[in-house]
């Protein structure tokens, strides 16, 4: 098996005095669409935070190509590869479109410019139909589509998205699931969190179920389509 992109090892993660992740373990190989599945409340974006550098783990260790981000600033972080797309999706609202996205262009770790405005407007299609208007004229899934759009002008190795298709119409969520499925096409690296099993089953192709902050399942897809159990003890469903 090729060496993992990102790996978080026994990660214990803190708010205070509140112990939210305990010995969160698992790792995301090139080209891998890991799901991290789990109820709300079960640490999906606490993980995300301790990998972003914004809720750094007690102990534990994080790395990305290797490199170490324990301990490391956001923006370092952000250098070093993670390109993260929070729940709370924001863009720059005063801002054109194209200028949204070219706030995030950005060199890749291997100096790789593999996203650029003319790349990003053909695998993004409707935002090519609104490179002059206002980001904060958009609809709440336009300005999803943009911020994935801008965390890619930043040439991340690995894609981080915070529940895309949370609270969007469920066409919208379609579309948010086709462009994951285009993006894991394209071979884009893609960490992702999501209550939302049959979501997941149409996008991810490795899945880790989070419960209570714990990692307590690994899998392929089709070990969890063939696992019914695992998700009724799991997931709300
Ligand atoms: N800033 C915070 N301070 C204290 N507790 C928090 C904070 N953010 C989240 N939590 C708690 O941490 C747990 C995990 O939350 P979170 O990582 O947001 O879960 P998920 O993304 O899976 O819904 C929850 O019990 C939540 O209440
Ligand atoms: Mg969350």
């Amino acid at each position: 098996m090729s060496d993992a992109i990102l790996t978080v090892g026994n990660a214990n993660v803190f708010y205070g005095d509140s112990q939210i992740l305990f010995g969160m373990s698992f790792s995301v190989h090139k080209g891998q669409v890991m799901a991290l599945l789990g109820r709300n409340g079960a640490g999906k974006s606490t993980t995300f935070k301790a990998i972003a550098g914004l809720a750094p783990p007690r102990n534990g260790a994080i790395t990305v190509s290797g490199q170490q981000l324990r301990g490391r600033a956001p923006y370092t972080i952000a250098r070093l590869g993670i390109g993260y797309v929070p729940e709370d999706r924001q863009v720059f609202p005063d801002h054109t479109v194209q200028d949204n996205l070219m706030i995030g262009a950005k060199r890749g770790t291997d100096r790789r410019m593999q996203w650029t405005l003319d790349r990003i407007y053909e695998v993004f299609p409707l935002l090519a139909t609104m490179k002059t208007r206002r980001a904060g004229l958009l609809s709440g899934g336009e300005q999803q589509l943009l911020t994935i759009a801008r965390t890619l002008m930043g040439n991340p190795d690995v894609l981080m998205l915070d529940e895309p298709s949370e609270g969007l119409a469920p066409i919208i969520v379609q579309s948010i699931g086709k462009l994951i499925v285009t993006l894991k096409e394209l071979g884009v690296t893609i960490l992702l969190a999501e209550q939302n099993m049959h979501f997941c089953l149409g996008v991810a192709s490795h899945v880790t179920i989070v419960d209570r902050g714990r990692a307590v399942y690994h899998g392929t897809i089709e070990q969890l389509r063939a696992n019914q159990d695992i998700s009724q003890r799991y997931l709300a469903l």
